[in-house]
């Protein structure tokens, strides 16, 4: 019967243990052991180096496991004809057909009826959690007593009163992919938000709100009331820059120095100066706009299913940890004076050119303010005593892989390799061309706003659909939603992309509608189907013998395995390909396993199977931080 369990099925295997072997949870894991138990006896090469060897394909005509033979690595045989001899010498199994030399590869097939009969029950009943594997994150997979690792991932960052620009947008999809990633693997994850809340410019917010600020509009929406204020406020610093400038152009400098020490930019240095000192009113105001700030971050952040652990920021960091830190550097000998300033010479502590690239960074101004720089080393050094991590991720434009390359390496030559080597900076590409459609404000809302308006231009055009849609406002925000983060994720994290309202919203090509419409598809299908729980799992898998079936099922056996690839890549398009090459299989399925229409016994098996890819596809989604719509 069909129906016998994975467990049973597995019992009966009596697969060996290999490391990183976990056949309950990932199909390819069960056929990498049996291939290698077979192998083993024939070759007699070392399990572990078979097992390795076993890689996947590029496409599923060249197999669904590979072997080169070289990997081997035994002497004195040629590869070609060694793989012809395990051929001769194979033993036949139940799970994988006769393996093919090809040269000195050895390609393996999988026999199809027990691959359907192992990947749909174990999609269907692990469900949300197929692809995931929480033994990833063990500090000792041998011994789970001793706990998961613990993985902080810095995100988004972005800065209060200022734009949200693209770099804060890929740094928030990226990091909420990879947060859910490494969750998913069983790391025990912390999120953080590293807000850029600190500085001059904040005490001249301070002063804008007094000239242009009101509560409530502050209250009402935070976020573009204080960048309308930082606006107006930092024209009237320019202003007085100009007036200060004619003065001294007219020959009156002792008016113009008056003009500078009365002016606003003096006045942002000593409200910030008191904010520094914790002085309650300068500080209340600060902590107002930052607390408010938040609240709204939250809400747009909750669109795109992330939530943090922690906002921490530049205000965060304490002015005697920097100082510890900026004592402790001059202690060392690492940073040094330079016309009143500290800096680090880094081609003084590391030779040739890797030293002089990483060029000489102020840590301490002239007049005893820290900097970004230094903040960020204290920041790390708190973080390592406050979340003990084993790793820690920071998701941070290419454009300042100089800034992350130096506070790693100040961290280093501080003695503290070993956190240094923790760390790791996850950098991106550029953005190009991003303008929202009404004007140029581009806050992460705004951006959301316009993309979900387009995406509901862009649906009412069909409009016999439309009309079915139950809520098209909300389906074309998620959708929009998506049109963003599919893009956005689409090709290699470094490379540049252009921000195209158009295509990325388009329901044609390798886009986020295209995979919602996908998700929905099978929504509908089930939804028209009706078939229970038990009905599906009673199917009798055993008649899935079309062409179409059996590649959709190789497809989707891969999943787990792709999530573990990507655990590697930490590239979320490692994931879209896949998905989309799985859609298009699916999408190609339909017209030869229909289900409307069929024989009861047919209909439930293709409906399992439509099942298990509703699943992938859902899990993969969900992954990538996409909310799948069941209508659209
Ligand atoms: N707020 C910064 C910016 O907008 C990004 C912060 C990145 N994180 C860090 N630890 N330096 O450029």
């Amino acid at each position: 019967m069909a129906t016998q369990s994975i467990a049973d099925q597995l019992e009966q295997l009596k697969l060996e243990q290999y490391p990183n072997c976990y056949p309950q949870l990932n199909p390819f894991d069960i056929y990498r052991s049996h291939i290698t138990t077979l192998l083993q006896p024939i070759t007699g090469v070392d399990a572990s180096i078979i097992y390795n060897a076993l890689q996947w394909t590029a496409t599923l005509d060249k197999g669904d496991l590979v072997l080169a033979v070289p990997a081997l690595r035994i002497k004195g045989k040629k590869p070609d004809q060694f793989a012809q001899e395990i051929v001769a010498q194979w033993p036949g199994s139940d799970l994988v057909e006769t393996p093919t030399a090809f040269g000195p590869f050895m390609q393996f097939f999988f026999k199809a009826e027990t691959l359907t009969k192992t990947l749909v029950p174990m999609a269907r009943s692990l469900g949300p959690d197929f692809g995931k594997n929480p033994a990833n994150g063990l500090r000792d997979p041998s011994d789970p007593s001793k706990g998961s690792k613990r993985m902080v991932i810095e995100f988004s960052s972005p800065n209060i009163a200022k734009p949200f620009h693209a770099g804060h947008l890929r740094s928030t999809i990226i990091g909420g992919f990879l947060a859910k990633l490494y969750a998913g693997a069983g790391y025990d994850v912390k999120r953080i938000n590293y807000l850029g809340d600190w500085g001059k410019q904040y005490g001249l917010l301070a002063l804008g709100f007094e000239r242009y600020g009101n509560n409530e509009d502050l209250e009402k929406d935070p976020i573009n009331h204080l960048f309308t204020v930082y606006v107006k406020i930092n024209q009237d610093v320019g202003a007085e820059k100009d007036q200060a400038e004619a003065l001294i152009k007219e020959g009156k400098p002792e008016e113009a120095q008056k003009v500078k020490d009365n002016g606003l930019d003096e006045q942002a240095r000593k409200y910030f100066k008191a904010m520094t000192e914790q002085e309650p009113k300068a500080i209340e105001q600060w902590q107002k706009f930052r607390a408010l700030s938040i609240e709204r971050y939250k809400q747009t952040y909750a669109r795109l299913n992330i939530e943090y652990d922690e906002y921490s920021g530049e205000s965060q960091v304490s002015e005697e940890a920097m100082a510890k830190t900026a004592a402790k550097l001059v202690e060392m000998g690492i940073a040094e004076e330079s016309e009143g300033a500290l800096i680090v010479d880094f081609a003084k502590h590391i030779p040739g050119k890797a030293g002089k690239s990483l060029e000489k960074p102020i840590i301490r101004k002239k007049d005893g303010t820290a900097l970004y720089l230094t903040r960020d080393i204290s920041e790390l050094l708190h973080r390592a005593e406050k979340y003990k991590f084993d790793e820690m991720i920071y998701v941070i434009a290419s454009q300042q892989d100089l800034h992350v390359k130096q506070f790693f390496k100040i961290v280093e030559l501080m003695g503290h390799k070993d956190l240094a080597d923790k760390c790791r900076h996850i950098n991106f590409g550029l953005v190009l061309g991003m303008s929202t459609r009404k004007g140029t404000v581009k806050f992460l809302d705004d951006i959301l706003r316009d993309v979900g308006d387009f995406m509901h231009d862009v649906m009412r055009k069909n409009e016999d659909k439309y009309k079915q849609v139950e809520n098209p406002e909300k389906v074309a925000d998620i959708v929009g939603i998506s049109s963003v983060m599919v893009q956005d994720q689409s090709g290699k994290r470094i490379n540049n992309y252009k921000f195209d309202m158009e295509t990325m919203t388009s329901f044609e090509g390798d886009t986020g509608p295209y995979l919602q419409y996908a998700h929905a598809r099978l929504c509908s299908i089930t939804r028209k189907v009706n078939l229970s729980n038990e009905e599906l799992a009673s199917a009798d898998l055993s008649i899935l013998t079309e062409t179409h079936a059996i590649q959709l099922v190789r497809t989707l056996a891969q999943w787990p395995d792709v999530v573990q690839n990507t655990l590697k890549t930490l590239e979320p398009t490692t994931i879209l390909t896949y998905l989309f090459k799985m859609t298009h299989s699916l999408s190609s399925s339909y017209d030869h396993l229909k289900i409307v229409g069929s024989e009861p016994e047919i209909m439930k098996a293709r409906m399992a199977l439509y099942d298990s890819a509703r699943i992938v596809l859902s899990n993969g989604m969900r992954l990538l931080g996409l909310t799948p719509v069941e209508r659209m």
